[in-house]
């Protein structure tokens, strides 16, 4: 867990952004959720996955849901400009949930968009508390995933649903490093797609929705080459949030979508009534 969360602790990551912001010509008082989606919604596909998501939560303004693993809190923001409802996000990150919540203040939505630094197997809320959840591909660096899904299905209220986007392992391995969420295998732990929905069961969820969305990352990476030189980085992007060697990680990703090595699944689990 140490390495984990040192993976993810860049130094003064906020100015990092705001920086990124000036470079770019942002008028820091007119800052939009899509002027920070390059850098805060750190997985695959984007917002265009988040708003699939939202769309398939069926989310409204009247419930409070959690982000497990909300990185930035690009999503988290996102969903409750969207859906109206109130979001908490936690991550494993002091350093990202620094930077989530300034920039929260930034966009004014403070209210309704909170956050803490905890962890995802020991979640610091009560039984049957929430709305709903979701998780955004942060289940890559929990070896534990049945304790993982056994708290969020703890927090949730009955009949409510999970709504988890998370990159699986495939038929072939092992996976090329490093990719985005790891430096080296021992920081990732991934299972293949059944295995996945099996332990999703075991902690007592009934499946709603699962859909395969493999070809879709596959097509979002089609387009990465094997980086040479220097790497040519944009003002804002996720190697604040990873380092510099961000596209040798994309590019591996886009080789272990291409080889079978790793999936990507978009499931709803509901907790019983
Ligand atoms: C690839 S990022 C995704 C972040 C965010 N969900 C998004 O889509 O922008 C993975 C995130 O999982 C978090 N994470 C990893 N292990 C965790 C744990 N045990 N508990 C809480 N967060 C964790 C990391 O700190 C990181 O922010």
């Amino acid at each position: 867990m140490n390495e984990i969360h040192s993976y993810y602790s860049p130094n003064d990551l906020y100015n990092k952004i705001i920086e990124g912001l000036n470079e770019i010509g942002k008028d820091l008082s007119k800052v939009t959720l899509d002027d920070l989606q390059p850098v805060d919604e750190f997985h695959i596909r984007g917002d265009t996955a988040t708003k699939e998501l939202i769309k398939l939560s069926g989310f409204t303004p009247d419930m409070h849901i959690l982000d497990v693993g909300c990185g930035v809190g690009g999503s988290t923001r996102r969903l409750s400009h969207e859906a109206g409802c109130c979001v908490t996000g936690i991550d494993l990150s002091d350093q990202y949930i620094d930077a989530a919540e300034r920039l929260t203040q930034l966009l004014n939505m403070e209210e309704r968009v909170k956050f803490h630094a905890a962890s995802a197997l020991e979640l610091p809320f009560e039984d049957n508390s929430f709305d709903g959840v979701w998780s955004i591909q942060m289940s890559m660096n929990i070896e534990d995933k049945l304790s993982w899904l056994k708290e969020v299905y703890r927090v949730l209220k009955p009949g409510r649903p999970a709504v988890l986007y998370e990159v699986c392992g495939h038929k072939n391995t092992p996976q090329h490093f490093p990719v985005p969420w790891a430096q080296d295998s021992s920081m990732s732990f991934l299972v293949p797609p059944e295995a996945f929905r099996n332990i999703i069961t075991s902690a007592g969820f009934d499946i709603d929705v699962w859909n395969d969305k493999t070809d879709l990352a596959q097509q979002a990476f089609s387009h990465m080459t094997e980086p040479t030189g220097e790497p040519n980085l944009p003002e804002l992007g996720v190697h604040l949030l990873v380092g510099n060697d961000i596209l040798t990680k994309a590019y591996n990703l886009h080789r272990n979508l291409d080889e079978e090595r790793v999936s990507l699944i978009e499931t709803v689990a509901k907790k019983p009534k």
